[in-house]
């Protein structure tokens, strides 16, 4: 790996082939191994960022990454060192900087074929809390990623729009036109994002696709920090004999998707060919949906499993979080159909995978 450091930075081993076959996304892969590309993914160090980064050094590719580590973490990075050869680690040049500063935008997609737009700031509830800040990191460094891969020529921007775009519609299951109004300055920036990406399509003959991610989960989801997702938070819990919470009644619902779906739906959006296919935003989900409670419950059982449970740990329920939304599914047939995305992990085979990824990492 070589490491640049660029503009005005803030810094502040496991085989998951799949159990099915996919048949467009081995091609894919197959492809990809035959032939190198070069990739830009920005948010490298970062929970999905460094997942996509593990794929594609494991397909061969080139790996540009660029990351702030505002939220991210270098033992994200270490982590995927050891789970690819020496070569592979060879082909991947880390970027320390920030998506705030154009000229280090310019930097990172220079000579770059792919990018896959991770860096943001995440949560709901730090966007309420500081919504200033998020609106800085998710929409202007989002503008100067959109203006560098234009400027650069690149044949496909990525970029991982938000299920909170859905706001307040109440239709379930969540079908890509409908959306409502947004319930969050997190969300207020996702729903920018795909404007942006649409006016770059129509204004510069710009290629966007847009991925609507539905509650990611997997190894390397950082369990730490205020602002952590449920599932680690829960994991963590339970392994270090804490107490676990859920805000609200519990049977609040969410349509989770492991990493590796997150992952398929990546590298099919950065080469699908169709013309219908490009300059769309798409959800990628499992198309199930799973109350805390259960989630809770599905959680607690692997962990019992595992022999590692530590102390008596109790759930506690909250009040509701201000800017939740209380049911989410998505209906992922616009993936399947366009993108040929057929999610390999459900839930829990997902949980499976992170059971066994958190038990060894978080003793
Ligand atoms: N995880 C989910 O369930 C989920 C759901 C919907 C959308 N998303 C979106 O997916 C993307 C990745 O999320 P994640 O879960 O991997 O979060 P993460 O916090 O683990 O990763 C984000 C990465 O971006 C980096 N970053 C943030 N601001 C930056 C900046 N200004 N310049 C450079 N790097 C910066 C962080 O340091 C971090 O490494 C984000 O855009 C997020 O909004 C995630």
């Amino acid at each position: 790996m070589k490491i640049l450091i660029s503009g005005d930075c803030n810094p502040q081993p496991q085989n998951r082939e799949s159990p099915l076959t996919m048949t467009q996304y081995n091609t894919l892969r197959q492809e990809l191994k035959n032939a190198q590309s070069s990739w830009l993914i920005t948010g490298i160090a970062g929970f999905i960022g460094s997942n996509l980064l593990e794929t594609l050094l494991k397909l061969d590719q080139k790996v540009v990454g660029l990351d702030n580590f505002s939220t991210g973490h270098k033992h994200n990075l270490d982590e995927v060192k050891d789970l690819v050869t020496q070569n592979q680690w060879e082909n991947f040049t880390l970027i320390q900087g920030d998506i705030r500063d154009i000229d280090t935008c310019h930097q990172a997609c220079n000579g770059v074929q792919y990018v896959l737009h991770q860096a943001a700031l995440g949560s709901v509830p730090r966007s309420i809390e500081d919504p200033a800040l998020t609106n800085a990191n998710n929409i202007s460094g989002f503008l100067n990623m959109l203006i560098a891969a234009r400027d650069a020529n690149v044949k496909r921007f990525v970029y991982a729009a938000s299920s909170s775009t859905y706001g307040d519609h109440p239709d379930l299951p969540k079908q890509e036109p409908n959306i409502g109004k947004p319930l969050s300055p997190y969300a207020v920036t996702k729903l920018v994002n795909e404007l942006y990406a649409d006016v770059f399509a129509r204004t510069y003959n710009f290629n966007t696709i847009g991925l609507r991610y539905f509650n990611i989960f997997g190894q390397r989801q950082d369990p730490e920090g205020a602002y952590a997702a449920v599932v680690p938070k829960w994991f963590s819990a339970l392994l270090n004999g804490e107490d676990s919470f859920i805000n609200g009644d519990g049977e609040t619902s969410r349509d989770f998707c492991f990493i590796d779906n997150c992952v398929q739906a990546n590298l099919l959006a950065a080469t699908v060919q169709s013309e219908e296919a490009v300059n769309q935003v798409y959800n990628v989900a499992f198309g199930e949906r799973t109350t805390l409670n259960k989630l809770h419950e599905l959680i607690n059982n692997r962990v019992e499993q595992s022999g590692r449970k530590k102390g008596n740990s109790q759930l506690t329920y909250r009040d509701f979080r201000p800017g939740d939304v209380r049911h989410s599914l998505a209906d992922i047939s616009k993936a399947e159909k366009l993108l040929g995305y057929a999610p390999q992990y459900s839930i829990e085979q997902g949980l499976d995978k992170a059971a066994e990824w958190y038990t060894a990492s978080l003793i």
